[in-house]
């Protein structure tokens, strides 16, 4: 009995360990801030955060200051982002190198403080925080506005047909909290090889805060061959949380209506978690995904529960560029024996595909 109460303790111990491994818990001073901005960022920065094009300095740098005082901009870098650029400089994160490192004069909570001023430049109260751009899942739908082009291939083994399906999506932010969706889909399998359906869409974050957002969104599926069918209508809600700095979740509820006959359409639910062990983004970060997936006109047996394991691998040194890699295992009577999953993903408001590798 004792030692399952130690064991049951050192447990709920190394729980506490995993959930707190790099947590700032330094509450951050403004002024002090505002006082190492001054005297160690504003020469290239300026004195407000937007970088003086005419100063020599600033000409002299070849690439100009980001601007740190445009509300985009600054709600959509997460802090924790910011703190290790302004620890580790611009080139280990793959930004300019002409952004210095300043982890030999400042302290770490220097550092989190002069951060913490920078974000404090702009009121950004009307945009969705970058805290909450989580790592895209693979199924569970992404509640964070965001500038992104996705591929997706799906390999599905089963007898006979294998189907490979791509998916390319580009997402465009618009306005301060919405995202515009484009979605071709390509099916080859035994019998084709086409471009199948375009779906076009529309994404608004609804609320948020530091640790939640929520969004829900619209798309309109269209096959390119007409005669296949009217297309399909699909909305779904989705929702990102932080547990602790370590762990993130997510969720998503989407329902399906195809225009011929609504009812035949089908209900998703996916959940995504994914454990964040590094502040550190060229790492490879393991996650878990269950969806279920219910039809609405349901006979017995048509719950289908799937699990997706996977693993986000962030490929340049900012992360912006990232593969996710996952396999689905039916976990009810499905007819294919897995798939496989290869999503190559892009940020664009980051930079460019070949910067920072
Ligand atoms: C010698 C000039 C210089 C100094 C000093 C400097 N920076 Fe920068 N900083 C830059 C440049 C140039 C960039 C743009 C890098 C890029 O976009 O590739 C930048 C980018 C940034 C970014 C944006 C990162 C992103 O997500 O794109 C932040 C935040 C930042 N600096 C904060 C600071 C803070 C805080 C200090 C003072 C502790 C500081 N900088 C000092 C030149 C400087």
């Amino acid at each position: 009995m004792l030692t399952l109460i130690l064991r049951a303790r050192s447990l709920a111990a190394g729980v506490i360990v995993l959930l707190l491994p790099f947590s700032g818990l330094h509450a951050a001073d403004l002024q002090n801030g505002q006082a190492v901005y001054a005297s160690t960022c504003a020469v290239c920065h300026g004195p407000a955060g937007a970088p003086d094009p005419n100063s020599p300095l600033v000409q002299g740098l070849g690439v100009v200051p980001a601007d740190l005082s445009d509300p985009l901009f600054n709600s959509r870098e997460p802090t924790g982002d910011w703190e290790m650029v302004v620890r580790y400089g611009g080139h280990a994160m793959g930004l300019a190198a002409q952004m210095p490192p300043h982890k030999e004069a400042l302290s770490d909570e220097q550092v989190a403080d002069v951060t913490a001023y920078v974000k404090s430049l702009v009121d950004t109260s009307a945009y969705p925080p970058g805290e909450m751009n989580l790592f895209l899942p693979t199924r569970t739908k992404k509640a964070f506005p965001e500038d992104e082009v996705v591929y997706k291939g799906r390999y599905s083994n089963e007898s006979g047909e294998n189907p490979l399906k791509s998916v390319l999506e580009i997402e465009k932010r618009i306005g301060k909290r919405g995202q515009g969706i484009l979605e071709l889909v390509h099916v080859n399998d035994a019998s084709r090889s086409e471009l199948t359906d375009v779906e076009v869409g529309y994404k608004h974050a609804l609320s948020w805060s530091n640790r939640h957002i929520l969004s829900g969104a619209v798309i309109y599926a269209a096959p390119v061959d007409s005669g296949d069918s009217d297309g399909e209508l699909q909305t779904y809600l989705a929702y990102g949380t932080e547990l602790s700095p370590a762990w993130i979740l997510q969720g998503s509820l989407r329902l399906k209506f195809p225009m011929d006959k609504a009812s035949d359409g089908a209900a998703e639910l996916a959940g995504a978690l994914h454990y964040v062990h590094s502040p550190w983004p060229r790492q490879v970060f393991p996650g878990l995904e269950i969806i279920a997936e219910q039809p609405y006109r349901s006979r017995n047996g048509d719950l289908e529960w799937t699990a997706l394991p996977q693993v986000r691998i962030g490929l340049t040194r900012g992360g912006h560029v990232a593969l996710n890699l996952g396999l689905e295992l039916p976990l009810s009577g499905q007819s294919w024996d897995n798939r496989a999953y290869l999503t190559l993903l892009w940020d664009f408001a980051d930079g460019g595909f070949f910067k920072g590798w």
